[in-house]
């Protein structure tokens, strides 16, 4: 999901608040970067330009260092925040399978968002419970031992109000 022009035109005057304290030059992206972000809460394309007008540089160039950091995301969050695993137990135990599932079928890849803003998709590595492999969290509660049909009936579930986020699965 992007910002549509009228939610750009409400940060752009803070955006640009944040901008006037560099002096525009490349060594201050990233920090400048982390402002942006912490004021949008992610960082769409349209404020990307912005920041690379700014500080003088092409637009590639910011939009290289947003993908190359898993800090920086390109997508608002939704509502549940998949993330699935893709360390090695995970992965001998069929995480690329569950993940293949997820994509199909919800239309986003990792680091994306839902349009309507329901579900996000993260791959991350290792969570900590390689004893339940594959895992994965969704808004931070782990669930495991999984297999891709287990895995969307768990999604579903989250996005049809059948498991409410302080409920044990
Ligand atoms: S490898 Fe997936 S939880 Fe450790």
């Amino acid at each position: 999901m992007s910002l549509n022009v009228k939610e750009l035109r409400e940060y752009e005057p803070e955006l640009m608040n944040i901008l006037k304290k560099y002096s525009g030059s490349e060594y201050e992206l990233i920090e400048v970067l982390h402002e942006a972000q912490e004021l949008i809460g992610y960082l769409p394309k349209e404020a990307q330009k912005i920041i690379a007008r700014q500080l003088d540089l092409a637009p590639g160039r910011v939009s290289s260092v947003v993908s190359f950091y898993n800090h920086f995301s390109e997508y608002s969050k939704g509502e549940f925040q998949v993330s699935l695993c893709k360390g090695t137990a995970c992965y001998v135990k069929g995480s690329q399978e569950i993940i293949e599932k997820i994509e199909n079928k919800y239309g986003i890849k990792s680091g994306q968002t839902t349009e309507d803003g329901k579900l996000s998709l993260n791959i991350v590595r290792c969570l900590g419970a390689c004893g339940l492999s594959p895992v994965m969290t969704v808004n931070g509660k782990a669930h495991g031992l999984l297999n891709p049909e287990k895995a969307v009936k768990i999604i579903d579930s989250y996005l049809n109000g059948k498991i409410k986020e302080e409920e044990n699965a």
